[in-house]
């Protein structure tokens, strides 16, 4: 399968990289630094850039330099013998994407173009923490295995607003309820069932890549726990009998807003139940399965950002990890504190690079 390979990347008043322009290499590109230099901030420009999206934060107005009015992200992606220019123009919160020098037609379209997957310290909390991180990558796999998902999503979150407003504001018999609510289910059910692909693609995949890398003996099973009902009929009458409960409570308590993706070990959920070393393993399993799934989504190998690789030096997780980089054939960029401890890669296939001060370069 043909790698996507980011070529170039320049930024311009993003955070604190104030003008870097860098030549990536086509596989290991390893960006070496202290704490607080920017090594972050440019795996992030790279996903903003390919994404039009950032991976640590919500909001876009964090992204531009202090006090720069103006900020954006630039590249060449390389995707067979197909060539192609980004960028992504930022003013305060509002973002302007370009795909050689045209808009494209949506953010949704333009979202999943450059595939990128990205691997954070923080990233632990797919397993550990909330259900929202799951639906997350649920909803990035469903982005790819199906272009109308994050349509659908809007839709449906909007739809799930406005009924919430109108039960709070003119009351459970409000006249506007039923249009909502008919809204809801639409799109509600179309999100669960994008979903449910998802899991079903992720899921095997997932338990595969755990066996390997986990504790033998104690297998992984993960399987989509969907919240909303089964069919249109069944949802629009749970929705009528919330109404009193769902105002009462400031929020709706039934619809895939509340989907979860159900990761057991031993028959026991893991959040709560596995140790430090066996999240991580399931983290790991779950991002090799969500590369899986979209190379095979889209075709094409995605682009892994790491970042903090050596931020704890567990030696059994940094050999796994690196024995699945090893077998990446695509373009990865990674950060480290420690570039001494990176073992990936040979002389001709590594990059090296030193970021300081918010500067970047080749060493
Ligand atoms: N919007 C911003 N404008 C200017 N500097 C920023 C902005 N956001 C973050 N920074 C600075 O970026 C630095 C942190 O960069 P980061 O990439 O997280 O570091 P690290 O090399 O540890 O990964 C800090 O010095 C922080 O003050
Ligand atoms: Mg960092």
């Amino acid at each position: 399968m043909r790698p996507l390979v980011l070529e170039s990347l320049a930024t311009f008043a993003f955070r604190n990289l104030v003008e870097v322009s860098v030549t990536l290499g086509p596989s290991f590109n390893v960006f070496s630094g202290e704490n607080g230099q920017g090594k972050t901030n440019l795996l992030e420009a790279a996903y903003v850039l390919a994404t039009s999206k950032s991976f640590r934060t919500s909001k876009l107005a964090e992204l531009g330099a202090h006090g720069a009015d103006v900020a954006g992200v630039r590249g060449k992606f390389r995707e067979g013998p197909d060539y192609r220019e980004q960028s992504i123009g930022l003013r305060g919160a509002a973002r302007a994407p370009k795909v050689d020098g045209k808009r494209p037609k949506s953010l949704f379209e333009y979202a999943v173009r450059s595939p990128v997957v990205v691997f954070h310290p923080a990233e632990v909390a797919l397993s550990m923490g909330p259900s929202a991180e799951r639906r997350k990558l649920m909803d990035r796999v469903g982005a790819y295995l199906s272009p109308g998902l994050l349509v659908e999503l809007e839709s449906y979150r909007r739809a799930v607003r406005e009924r919430q407003r109108a039960l709070e504001v003119r009351g459970v018999s409000a006249r506007d309820l039923p249009d909502w609510e008919a809204l809801v289910v639409t799109h509600g059910l179309r999100v669960a069932e994008i979903r449910q692909r998802a899991a079903t693609e992720l899921g095997p995949r997932a338990e595969q890549g755990f066996a390997r890398i986990g504790t033998p003996g104690l297998p992984l099973v993960v399987t989509y726990l969907g919240h909303a009902p089964a069919d249109e009929a069944s949802f629009r009458r749970a929705l009528e009998e919330s109404r009193v409960k769902d105002r009462a409570r400031g929020a709706a308590t039934v619809g895939p807003h509340r989907d979860d993706l159900r990761l057991t070990l031993g028959g026991h959920v893991a959040k709560g139940t596995a140790s430090q070393g066996q999240h991580r393993a399931i983290v790991l399993a779950l991002k090799s399965a969500e590369i899986e799934v979209v190379s095979d989504a889209r075709g094409v190998r995605p682009i892994l950002l790491l970042d903090d690789v050596s931020s704890e030096l567990d030696a059994a997780r940094t050999e796994a990890l690196f024995r699945f980089l090893g077998a990446h054939e695509g373009q990865v960029l990674l950060t480290t504190t420690r570039p001494e401890m990176i073992t990936v890669g040979t002389a001709e296939s590594r990059k090296d690079f030193r970021v300081e001060s918010g500067s970047v370069t080749p060493s």
